[in-house]
C-alpha cells in the first residue's frame, strides 16, 4: 500500500485506515481509492475487527478527487475509467466505518466521509463540495447524501456555489456526529467505534445494513427489509447471550455468531 496506512488492531477490535498523501491533501486519486476498496474488504474479512476508523491528518481529510489525474480526460475517458465502480465497493463494507475528519473535507472528500457510517470531526474540520468552481459537479454520491443529510435548500446552496461549511455548521445541520478539538478527534472516533465493537457484530451488521436501507428505498420498502434482519438476529447466538445477559444482570460476551 503507498498511499493508505492500515493497522488491523489499532484498539481492541477497532482497525484505522489513515489517507497518506499528506503533500497533495489527500487527494483521491485512483490508486488510494483502489488500496482503500482493498483494505476494507481485507478488514471486513478479518473476524477480529468489529469497527474500522478511517482518518487523514490534522489539515486534511481529503481535499477530492485528484484533479490532476482527471484534467486531462475525455467523457469516453472517464467511462471507461468508471472511477466510482471502485466506490460502489466500499460502500459494501457490512462493517461500521467512522470518519475521524479534521481540516479539508471537500469533494471527493467530502463524499468518503458521507459514504462512512458516522463523521467525528475536530473543530478545524471544513466541508464541501467545490466541484462547481472547477466546472463540474459532485461524482461521488455527493448531490444525493448530502440532500438527505441537510436537505435540499442547504445541499443546493453548497453544491451550486461551493461554499465550505464549518464543522460547528455541519453538526447544527446534521451532517456529523460530533465537533471536539484538535487533538482529541481521532481519540473520540475510537470511543464510538469502540463502543460499537463491544455490541453483537451480528446484530450490528445488520442493523447498519437496515438504516442504509432508509437512504437507498422507499419506506414500505425499508420498514419490509428491516423487519426482516430483526428477525433474523434471533438467528444468532449473540442474540440470545445479548438477551439473557440483561435477564441475568450481567455484561454479554458477544462472539458474532
Ligand atoms: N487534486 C489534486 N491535487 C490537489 C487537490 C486535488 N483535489 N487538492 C489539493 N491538491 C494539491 C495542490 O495542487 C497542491 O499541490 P502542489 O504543492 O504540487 O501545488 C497541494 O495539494 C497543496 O494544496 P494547496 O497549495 O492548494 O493548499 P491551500 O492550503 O492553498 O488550499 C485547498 C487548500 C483550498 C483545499 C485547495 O487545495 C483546493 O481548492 N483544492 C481542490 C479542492 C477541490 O476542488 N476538490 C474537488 C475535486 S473534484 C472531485 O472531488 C470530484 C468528485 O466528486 C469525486
Amino acid at each position: 500500500m503507498e498511499f493508505i496506512l492500515v493497522t488491523p488492531q489499532a484498539q481492541p477490535h477497532v482497525a484505522l485506515i489513515q489517507l497518506n498523501r499528506p503533500k497533495e491533501l489527500n487527494a483521491l486519486n485512483l490508486q488510494l481509492m483502489g488500496e482503500l476498496r482493498d483494505a476494507l474488504k481485507e478488514l471486513d474479512e478479518n473476524e477480529e475487527v468489529r469497527a474500522i476508523v478511517i482518518t487523514g491528518n490534522a489539515r486534511a481529510f481529503a481535499a477530492g478527487a485528484d484533479i490532476k489525474q482527471m484534467a486531462g480526460k475525455t467523457a469516453i475517458d472517464m467511462l471507461n475509467i468508471d472511477q466510482f465502480s471502485t466506490w460502489d465497493q466500499i460502500r459494501k463494507t457490512k462493517k461500521p466505518i467512522i470518519a475521524a475528519v479534521s481540516g479539508f473535507a471537500l469533494g471527493g472528500g467530502c463524499e468518503l466521509a458521507m459514504t462512512c457510517d458516522m463523521i467525528v470531526a475536530s473543530e478545524t474540520a471544513m466541508f464541501g463540495q467545490p466541484e462547481i468552481k472547477i466546472g463540474v459537479m459532485p461524482g461521488a454520491g455527493g448531490t444525493q447524501r448530502l440532500t438527505k443529510a441537510i436537505g435540499k435548500a442547504k445541499a443546493m446552496e453548497m453544491v451550486l456555489t461551493g461554499k465550505f461549511i464549518s464543522a460547528e455548521e455541519a453538526e447544527k445541520q446534521g451532517l456529523i456526529n460530533r465537533v471536539v478539538p484538535v487533538e482529541l478527534y481521532l481519540e473520540e472516533a475510537f470511543k464510538l467505534a469502540g463502543e460499537i465493537a463491544q455490541m453483537s457484530p451480528v446484530a450490528v451488521k445488520l442493523a447498519k445494513e437496515s438504516v442504509n436501507r432508509a437512504f437507498e428505498t422507499q419506506l414500505d420498502e425499508g420498514l419490509h427489509f428491516e423487519r426482516k434482519n430483526f428477525y433474523l438476529c434471533f438467528a444468532s447466538e449473540d442474540q440470545t447471550e445479548g438477551m439473557n445477559a440483561f435477564v441475568e444482570k450481567r455484561k454479554p460476551e458477544f462472539k458474532g455468531r
